[in-house]
């Protein structure tokens, strides 16, 4: 009987406010907080080029010159981040995207400079696909039909993450969204000795219109979409279909993509995965805020921590975000 009292016990005996009355009450009773340990910054590097080169459709963020791009690493370990994310942007594509295997390309060029200038404080990761790479634009490679094949792009990617491991990288990660691309990348990296590179899969991977401004980052001529290999984004249950065999597979950490508008899928996978759970806050996540912060319609720096706050309450541990290094600096 006491104990029901109690449960029902109501206004004006309880007062929710008191707990969020004073900064230092707030502080003591936060049940989410941010740490730059937990962010990663994706950055772009971009071959041939002299000067970084802004990307439009993200304010703030550039494409980098091997240079700038070594000096961007050595500011996130400084900002005191988890890891970066590299991607690379050839100044070759063809239709099986040969710069991807190429051990020197752009990518595995910057891998080399990043872990040999930060590689003990940073996470050195990198895009494991083929979009950045290809005359077409797709994350595969063709068949005669048009469409992206699987399995032969599955040979392709086997080949990126051993060039990937021979420079050096601590993460691969496979963002292709291909049946049994885990798998195939265990096998190709055990083989070539790098038991020790680990993955980061790209496990929920919407066919998002958030990655808008991403393809101006990498430059891709991407004609139409990926529907037909990235999930559709009416359904959460086969990302947990998905989490399943990546596990399986063999990936060490999973993640969610795009995050903000996917954060019940995120929930999901939180309590359902065995294995670290990223979030990948992408590109249109990013330019959103911005623009929107550019017109004066809403305050800037607050609706960085707040979108970043919520992405960690829903489950995420480790959040990849361009405003990594800018954020890392909010929470000293
Ligand atoms: C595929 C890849 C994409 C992004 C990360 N890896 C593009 C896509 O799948 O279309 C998007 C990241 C972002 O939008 O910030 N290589």
């Amino acid at each position: 009987m006491r104990e029901k009292q109690q449960l029902s016990a109501e206004f004006p005996t309880v007062r929710p406010r008191r707990l969020r009355s004073t900064p230092a009450m707030r502080r003591l009773v936060a049940e989410t907080r941010l740490h730059p340990a937990e962010l990663i910054l994706p950055a772009f590097v971009r071959e041939g080029i002299t000067e970084p080169k802004p990307i439009t459709s993200m304010p703030g963020v550039v494409q980098h010159t091997r240079d700038t791009l070594r000096r961007a690493a050595v500011e996130a370990a400084e900002a005191g981040l988890g890891g970066i994310m590299l991607f690379g942007v050839p100044e070759v594509q063809d239709a099986v995207g040969s710069e991807g295997t190429n051990p020197d390309g752009i990518l595995q060029q910057a891998i080399r400079d990043v872990v040999a200038e930060v590689g003990d404080q940073l996470i050195v990761m990198s895009d494991l696909c083929l979009d950045e790479y290809t005359d077409h634009g797709h994350c595969g490679v063709l068949a005669a039909d048009g469409s992206v094949d699987n399995d032969a792009t599955l040979e392709r990617y086997a080949e990126m993450a051993v060039v990937q491991a021979d420079a050096g990288v601590h993460l691969v990660g496979p963002s292709g969204m291909m049946d049994g691309q885990i798998g195939v990348v265990r096998r190709a990296l055990d083989e070539a000795g790098h038991q020790d590179t680990g993955i980061l899969a790209y496990t929920a991977k919407y066919a998002s219109a958030f990655f808008g401004p991403f393809r101006e980052a990498v430059g891709s001529s991407l004609k139409g979409d990926r529907k037909a290999y990235q999930q559709d984004p009416a359904n959460a249950r086969e990302s947990l279909r998905e989490l399943e065999l990546d596990v399986a597979e063999g990936a060490d950490l999973v993640m969610v993509k795009p995050a903000m508008a996917y954060l019940d899928v995120l929930r999901q996978i939180a309590d359902a995965s065995p294995v670290p759970v990223s979030a990948y806050q992408v590109s249109g996540e990013y330019a959103m805020v911005e623009a929107a912060a550019a017109n004066g319609w809403v305050d800037r720096e607050r609706m960085i921590m707040e979108t970043l706050t919520s992405i960690r309450r829903a489950g995420a541990e480790q959040i990849l975000t361009y405003w990594a290094v800018e954020a890392a600096g909010m929470l000293r």
